[in-house]
């Protein structure tokens, strides 16, 4: 098993991506701490988790609150030793251009996207720097590196999870920690499920989803989550720094002029 002995948090793993991450993770024989604002749907995921086989621990918190982050990390370590791999998954998306953005809108997605991640960071990081080494892997977004209307704040703190994967991974390599970015593309999961219903014809939309990436269709959860196990895993040894783009090629497409 690829991820037998470590033991890795994953943020907002009660659901979506995350949750497919953390029973990724667990089937590779990681012990995972499941954080999330959502208590029950915590336990649900450690509850799967269990029924196949794996280990894993609930831990309710609020990924904006020091003191909250401080005793997930203890009960975590309590449980199933040093932390050596963390996923900052959590994440909330608001929606506008920049103008239609409201400032409450702006301060909560800075709190979690950002803020929420550096919290998280800076907890583990001096367990795993006494541990020998580790892997961070933060969830970006192809948002983070084209530009897609409607969600200018939540594109902005992606691209800045990009800058911070890089400036991290330069500052701890040489005691072990390597530190990567994942960027999807749009991915079928709960969050677009909610944004199709929201629209007035779910079925158009989502086919121009479909076709938006070369591959033509949208990504799956088991696709980020694998990216998500090899970075995580001793056979991304040398891999450090880097973003990985899940994406289907859509931020590889150029467009031609047609005649
Ligand atoms: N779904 C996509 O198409 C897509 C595409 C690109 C990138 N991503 C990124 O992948 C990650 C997961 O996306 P998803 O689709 O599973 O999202 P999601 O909304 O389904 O899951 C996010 C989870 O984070 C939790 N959360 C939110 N705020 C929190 C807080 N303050 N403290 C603790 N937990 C908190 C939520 O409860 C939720 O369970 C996110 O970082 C997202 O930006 C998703």
């Amino acid at each position: 098993m690829r991820l037998e002995g470590k033991t890795a948090l994953v943020t907002g793993a009660a659901g979506g991506i995350g949750r497919g991450i953390a029973r990724r993770f667990a089937a590779e024989g990681a012990k995972v701490g499941i954080l999330d604002l959502r208590a029950e749907a915590c336990q649900l995921v450690v509850e799967e988790i269990a029924a196949a086989g794996g280990q894993a621990l609930a831990l309710a918190a609020d990924i904006r609150e020091p003191a909250a982050v401080a005793a997930a990390h203890e009960t975590l370590r309590a449980a199933f030793g040093p932390i050596t791999v963390l996923v900052n998954n959590a994440a909330v998306m608001p929606t506008g251009a920049l103008h239609e953005t409201s400032i409450a809108d702006f301060d909560r997605v800075v709190a979690v996207n950002l803020r929420g991640t550096y919290l998280v960071s800076r907890a583990l990081i001096p367990g795993m720097l006494a541990a020998g080494g580790g892997s961070i892997i933060h969830l970006a977004s192809v948002t983070g590196l084209t530009g897609l209307p409607g969600i200018a704040a939540y594109s902005m703190t992606k691209g800045a999870l990009i800058a911070l994967a890089r400036a991290m991974s330069t500052d701890y390599a040489a005691q072990g920690i390597r530190t990567n970015s994942v960027s999807p593309g749009t991915i079928d999961s709960p969050m677009l499920h909610d944004f199709l219903a929201a629209q007035s014809d779910p079925a158009a939309l989502r086919q121009d989803f479909d076709a938006m990436h070369p591959l033509g269709r949208v990504g799956r959860i088991d696709e980020v989550a694998n990216v998500c196990l090899f970075l995580a895993s001793d056979e991304a040894s040398f891999v450090t720094g880097s973003n990985y783009e899940v994406d289907g090629g859509y931020s590889s497409r150029g467009e031609q002029p047609q005649d």
